[in-house]
């Protein structure tokens, strides 16, 4: 085990090979599988890490897993490092089992709370998905596009941890620093204008189905608006009537 302060809270991080997860320590509900979905820049890993911290779930993100890869520079991030640099989709083939697999790994600890960012991205991940791991909830944060692409130019990550920040809305305590270790911030390779209207434009051709597919399977539950601020209470809200009926 190692241990890792996700904003102010110590967390307890199993480590299975290049998964990327958190959890804050302390009880944690079962039999839960929830996926968060929204376009890039939406405010998914904010919006996660608050429920990470309030309802204690384990949390993976592929695009932290991606990009894990490509810092290390493995076999795969070096195959993948110029799909994200673009802003494209990384094929479902290589994705997909990886991520079951990573899945299945955290269910071996024994934890049954999860939270899965990012994942899936087309129906034929969410079919897969279905059959392997079928989720019981699948959150959507609607944000408009124009919020989004205003967001993202001020937007700075501490890429080991995945910890977001935004210079307007959540800057570090220290310029260019992570709050917790003290390293050095960067910005995200595919943050470039060019790739955020790559992605925002794949993000609109692609998600129409799969929230159709969720909401034929009755799991769908939207939250729109434009602050996290505002958003978080209301998936806070639902979040805590639907653990209690788990
Ligand atoms: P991924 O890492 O999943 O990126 P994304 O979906 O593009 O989403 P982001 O991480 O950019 O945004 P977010 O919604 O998490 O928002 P955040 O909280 O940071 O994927 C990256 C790439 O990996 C993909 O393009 C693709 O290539 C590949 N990939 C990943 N999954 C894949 C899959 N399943 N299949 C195929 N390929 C896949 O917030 C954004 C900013 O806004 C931050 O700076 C934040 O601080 C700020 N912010 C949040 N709330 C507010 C607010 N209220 N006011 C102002 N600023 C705010
Ligand atoms: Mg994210």
């Amino acid at each position: 085990m190692i241990f890792r302060q996700i904003r102010g809270v110590i967390t307890e991080v199993p480590v299975i090979k290049s998964m990327r997860f958190f959890s804050s320590s302390g009880p944690r509900p079962k039999n839960v599988f929830i996926v968060i979905m929204g376009p890039p820049g939406s405010g998914k890993g904010t919006i996660s890490e608050r429920i990470v911290r309030d309802f204690k779930l384990l949390y993976l993100s592929s695009g932290d897993v991606l990009r894990n890869h490509i810092s290390n520079q493995t076999e795969f991030g070096v195959q993948i490092k110029p799909i994200v640099a673009a802003g494209k989709l990384v094929p479902s083939s290589l994705l997909t089992p990886m991520i079951e697999a990573d899945i299945s790994k955290l269910k071996s600890t024994g934890d049954t709370g999860f939270l899965l960012d990012g994942f899936p991205r087309s129906v034929d991940q969410a079919e897969s998905l279905q059959r392997t791991h079928p989720p019981n909830l699948a959150i959507q944060l609607d944000v408009p596009f124009e919020t989004i692409i205003n967001r993202i130019k001020s937007r700075y990550i501490h890429l080991p941890s995945g910890r977001v920040y935004n210079l307007d809305y959540n800057p570090p305590k220290v310029t260019g620093k992570d709050d917790v270790t003290g390293e050095a911030l960067t910005q995200r390779e595919d943050d470039k204008p060019e790739s955020v209207k790559k992605r925002l434009e794949i993000y609109q051709s692609v998600m129409d189905p799969i929230l159709e597919y969720y909401k034929n399977k009755q799991v769908l539950q939207v939250f729109s608006g434009t602050e996290s601020n505002v958003i978080y209470p209301q998936v806070k809200r639902f979040l805590e009537d639907f653990l209690k009926k788990q």
